[in-house]
């Protein structure tokens, strides 16, 4: 692949199932064939990381970790911060330290500044990790995409996300009586593309948790007619299904593939794979997220990838699903 896929996947307001989707792209993404690198940069509970079970030394001040390598201080190789999760996509998990991202910034730039003799205000603050994924690793040589999960609330590592990626994809949620309000995305990708001196782009909106009320209907209305951006893809209220992946410990195809399921036994809530029941409304969710995925690998980055998703379903026949055509083939030997 000679095309560089790289988003943030960016709200402004919180609960959006912003990690949610996060993970199901990527290995929506790999599962097409693209080497996928998801980098968390949320420092708070219910992460990718924790929903990927990896990052293991999150808490240790002393581990190595993301932040001492964008500040340019590492405590070891940048190579040994990545894990593969047992989907094949690769993570730079979380770290505590990303919650003091700033405070820390703030004393690297007080003493840089002070040694060169430099305005505080020259000091390229939202280049680092720029300089870190691109120049200093090269990452565009090693994977074909790159995703990031920021906390939104941390505005020095989600400037420093946008200003290495470049394009958003934004999560959306029917909010209050239902109504469309993307104002304020539009409104704060003009701000940032002024106050860090590029372009943004914004692949795609994406509403999820849409159900069946009119006010949810209506809401998705408002999507269908607007062409101030594209909506691709209409994601479901499917809160088992996406529930159950923080069970799977992984996305939505490996929950629906294991089938991944939450129950009552003996008066305990347990989760076990080989229980779920295949459901015809989960499939379509699959195929929409993966419709999605190649959306936003062929439509925004123009990639060459695989449009078949092959669905290995536990105890069932291999599905196949063609996007091109959109037709749902027999089920293969
Ligand atoms: N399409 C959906 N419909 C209903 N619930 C969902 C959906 N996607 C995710 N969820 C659930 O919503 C909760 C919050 O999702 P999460 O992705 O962590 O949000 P965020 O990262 O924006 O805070 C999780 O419990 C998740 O399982
Ligand atoms: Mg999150």
């Amino acid at each position: 692949m000679d095309c560089m896929i790289t988003a943030v996947v960016y709200s402004e307001s919180g609960g959006t199932f912003k990690t949610t989707m996060t993970a199901n792209l990527a290995v929506a993404l790999e599962r097409m064939g693209a080497r996928t690198l998801v980098i968390d940069l949320d420092p708070q509970e219910g992460n990718l990381t924790s929903l990927f079970d990896v990052g293991t030394s999150r808490s240790d001040p002393d581990a190595d970790n993301l932040v001492k390598h964008i500040l340019d201080m590492p405590d070891g190789e940048f190579d040994d911060l990545i894990e593969t999760t047992n989907e094949g996509v690769d993570i730079i998990p979380s770290h505590d330290m990303l919650g003091d991202f700033t405070s820390n910034l703030e004393q690297k730039i007080s003493y840089e500044t002070g040694m060169k003799n430099m305005n505080r205000d020259e000091y390229p603050r939202f280049e680092l990790l720029y300089d870190l994924l691109w120049n200093e690793h090269e990452l565009n040589q090693r994977y074909d995409a790159i995703l990031v999960d920021p906390n939104a609330r941390a505005e020095d590592l989600l400037y420093n996300a946008i200003y290495a990626l470049r394009t958003l994809i934004a999560p959306v949620k029917p909010a209050g009586k239902g109504n469309l309000s993307l104002d304020g995305l539009e409104e704060l990708v003009g701000n940032m593309e002024t106050q860090l001196d590029i372009e943004i782009g914004l692949s795609c909106v994406v509403p999820s948790g849409v159900g069946q009320t009119n006010a949810h209907q209506q809401y998705q209305q408002q999507f269908d007619d607007t062409d101030a951006f594209s909506t691709p893809v209409t994601i479901g209220n499917r809160e088992s299904l996406m529930d159950a992946m923080w069970e799977a410990r992984g996305s939505a195809f490996k929950v629906v593939e294991e089938r991944w399921k939450t129950f009552k036994r003996d008066g305990e809530m347990v989760s076990e794979p080989g229980q779920r029941r295949l459901r015809d409304r989960e499939i379509e969710t699959l195929e929409k997220l993966f419709e999605l995925a190649h959306f936003v690998a062929t439509e925004t980055f123009d990639a060459d990838v695989d449009s078949v998703l092959e669905l290995e379903v536990q105890d069932h026949d291999n599905r196949r699903i063609e996007l091109m055509d959109k037709e749902q083939t027999e089920a293969t030997p």
